[in-house]
């Protein structure tokens, strides 16, 4: 939910200090060493360092900063719940959908999403045109996601040259949100306006992003409601669904289930197609890296089996691709911009500054990767450093999905 942007500000901006203020109530930290180190007390101030194992943990009560997570008005999804109660059935309920099991079950879809995007590519090459992986591996995305949330749909999204629609709201959505953080009622003030003024106040392509999920969560409250709501195999509407049936006696509002598939897609869509972009790029860009991948994969003997959950679990394994992807996530982190969290009423040491309750702090997983202390000669894409003898170590240091409760939940 970051521009490129942030990335710079997040290295510019923790240069010299560990903590800098970056809003009247807001700064932002990078404390490396404070990360992992618990410092004794001296019993008048609270030594709760700063640590993504502090703020981003099981548990944490840093919660979510509510106006930040809210600004693209998809207030009551996931994403935006900071009350942790709530949050926790929210998610206990959608778990067993994105559970390792469950990604392996839908390994038939993927693989078939996989051939779909090959046999284009494959067919423009023949042509000798080019064409946009990062649009194409959206495309993937949307559809992967789209399953997920809404079940059997078909393909949403065509691979076709020119750019789909969907993928231009959702674009429009990204630009916007840097504004959207600083006016975060932008969202909400222009759904009560008439639809020309809405259209003013509202980026192009926001509107009939949120119109377009609207669409696909009526159709899915115009279906009956089945009564074999499995919760690793049904989509995310009917999981959401039951559950809300179950524990209220009522079905969700529209609204809400909207926000939700709203959240879905985004946060599902552009992250998976930019980060499987930029491992592409990488890999070319590093003929030595390319080869040693294509023998690793070649030296696989399931290809052409019939067996998808077979192939994919054993792609799964391979070292060398494992290390790509690691190496892809460091370099790339597709949310690398600052997670807000809320200051709990203990307060906050980091190193001599004292952060008090209800600062909003920041941290980013960008600063973290590329720390040259941790990964030597950071902007180098070097899927090597996964390898070595003393790799388990880094890690912990690797955190393209954030960690504790609040971490991806479509990490599988
Ligand atoms: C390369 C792929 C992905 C990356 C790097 C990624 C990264 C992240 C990160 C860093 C967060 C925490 C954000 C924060 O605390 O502000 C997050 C949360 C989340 N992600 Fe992902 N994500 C990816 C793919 C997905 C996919 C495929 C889905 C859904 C199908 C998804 C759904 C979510 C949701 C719903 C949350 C909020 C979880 C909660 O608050 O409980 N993400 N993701």
């Amino acid at each position: 939910m970051c521009t490129n942007a942030d990335h710079s500000l997040a290295a510019d901006i923790t240069e010299g200090s560990p903590v800098v203020r970056v809003g009247p109530d807001h700064v932002h930290i990078k404390d490396i060493d404070a990360y992992e180190k618990s410092v004794p007390t001296n019993g008048t101030v609270p030594r709760s360092f700063l640590t993504f194992t502090r703020v981003f943990r099981n548990g944490t009560n840093f919660e979510k900063d509510h106006v930040f997570y809210t600004c693209a008005d998809n207030d009551g999804s996931i994403f935006s719940l900071s009350n942790r109660d709530e949050h926790r059935a929210r998610r206990k309920a959608l778990s067993p959908r994105f559970s390792k099991k469950a990604a392996e079950a839908d390994a038939p879809a993927i693989l078939n999403q996989i051939r779909l995007l090959e046999g284009f590519i494959i067919q423009h090459s023949s042509l000798e045109k080019s064409c946009n992986v990062s649009d194409l591996f959206r495309v993937f995305g949307i559809n992967i996601v789209a399953k997920t949330l809404l079940g059997d749909c078909h393909d949403l999204v065509q691979y076709e040259e020119a750019k789909p629609e969907l993928l231009e709201t959702v674009d429009g959505l990204s630009v916007m949100l840097p504004i959207l953080r600083f006016f975060p009622y932008m969202g909400t003030i222009s759904n009560i306006m008439p639809s020309f003024i809405a259209e003013q106040l509202t980026p192009a392509g926001v509107l009939s992003f949120k119109k377009t999920c609207e669409d696909y969560t009526q159709s899915m409250m115009d279906k009956p409601i089945r009564s074999d709501v499995e919760s690793s195999r049904s989509s995310v509407m009917e999981i959401l669904m039951a559950h809300s049936l179950e524990t209220t006696g009522k079905l969700p509002k529209l609204n809400y289930l909207t926000a939700e598939a709203f959240t879905f897609i985004d946060a599902g869509v552009d992250t998976t197609g930019r980060t499987l972009a930029a491992a592409v790029y990488y890999v070319l860009r590093t003929p030595s890296v390319e080869k040693k991948l294509q023998e690793e994969l070649d030296s696989l003997s399931l290809w052409g089996s019939e067996n998808t959950e077979d192939i994919v679990r054993n792609v799964g394994k391979l070292p060398y691709l494992n290390a790509v992807i690691k190496e892809a996530h460091r370099i790339w982190p597709s949310l690398p911009g600052p997670l807000p969290r809320v200051v709990p009423s203990e307060g906050l040491q980091v190193g001599s500054y004292f952060i008090p309750q209800g600062t909003i702090v920041s941290a980013t997983h960008h600063s973290m990767h590329f720390d040259e202390d941790i990964f030597p000669e950071p902007k180098t894409f070097k899927p090597e450093r996964w390898l070595r003898d003393d790799s388990t170590e880094l890690n912990r240091y690797l955190t393209p999905y954030s960690r504790g409760s609040r971490a991806c939940i479509g990490i599988n």
